[in-house]
């Protein structure tokens, strides 16, 4: 089945990688990505965006940030704004992360707030979102996510669709080692899709681009590519490693025309 949308291949490095460490990385992928009809993502720690943005410039990479603070400005002390992490050469950043939820006590206002504001500024947000484990057990999916599509998307306005990516990360399944089924995740894309589609109209939610995210690896990626419903990845402990990211990047070419 030929897919609409372009495929994304996203590495979110966490507070891992220094600046040199970051370049090193980059030198490696690059000629990967060059051969690649991916377009290829790296959410690098705050303090590596501009190195990383320069090094990359006239490639497919594109560089973003892992969070930001939804004020344009003000005395909040350590915090990042939408329009700094644009002029540090940020293109998209990471909104709503299950670690920021979780350990940071982030809530759907807030992230919602956030994506209104790197809208504005034209950074394309990767919004994140995912039922925990118990949610699951309950039989909560489907209610969790459309409370989180609804509170973060609600009244974005339907031009920003084809800005937005959407991330289906179920919290048991980042970091654990423990990948969702695909076909689990095929469900969950369609059920947010659709509730999208109530929300602005089939077309606008069309336009979303929707990724998988949790212990994604070498191994397994290919057939979260070819599952339908799935336009990319996000790519958490493996992105790390820069001959890792690259074959998936590669794999892609070989999971058959979109
Ligand atoms: P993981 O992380 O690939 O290590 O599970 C995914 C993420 O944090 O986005």
């Amino acid at each position: 089945m030929k897919k609409s949308r372009a495929p994304v291949i996203c590495a979110n490095w966490k507070m891992y990688k220094n600046i040199e460490e970051a370049l090193a990385f980059i030198d490696v992928v690059i000629p990967v990505a060059e051969q690649s009809d991916c377009e290829v993502l790296i959410a690098v720690p705050f303090t590596a965006i501009r190195s990383c943005a320069d090094r990359v410039r006239g490639t497919r990479i594109s560089i973003g940030a892992q969070n930001m603070n939804d004020a344009t400005a003000g005395a909040f002390t350590g915090e990042v704004s939408a329009s700094m992490l644009q002029e540090a050469g940020a293109t998209f950043v990471i909104v709503g992360h299950s670690e920021r939820r979780r350990l940071f006590g982030e809530t759907n206002s807030f992230i919602h707030q956030k994506i209104k504001r790197a809208l504005d500024v034209g950074l394309r947000p990767i919004v994140c979102i995912g039922e925990n484990y118990e949610e699951r057990e309950n039989g909560a999916t489907h209610a969790v996510l459309k409370m989180q599509l609804q509170e973060c998307l609600g009244d974005i306005s339907k031009e920003a669709t084809s800005h937005l990516m959407v991330a289906y990360e179920p919290n048991w399944a980042v970091g654990t080692g423990l990948p969702a089924n695909p076909e689990t995740v095929h469900q969950a894309i369609d059920d947010c899709r659709a509730f999208l589609g109530e929300l602005w109209s089939s077309a606008d939610a069309q336009r979303v681009t929707f990724l998988y995210g949790g212990s994604v690896d070498v191994q397994n990626a290919a057939t979260f590519l070819q599952t339908p419903n799935i336009d990319g990845l996000l790519i958490g402990s493996v992105s790390l490693d820069p001959d890792s990211f690259a074959k998936i990047i590669s794999l892609r070419q070989n999971v058959g025309a979109r």
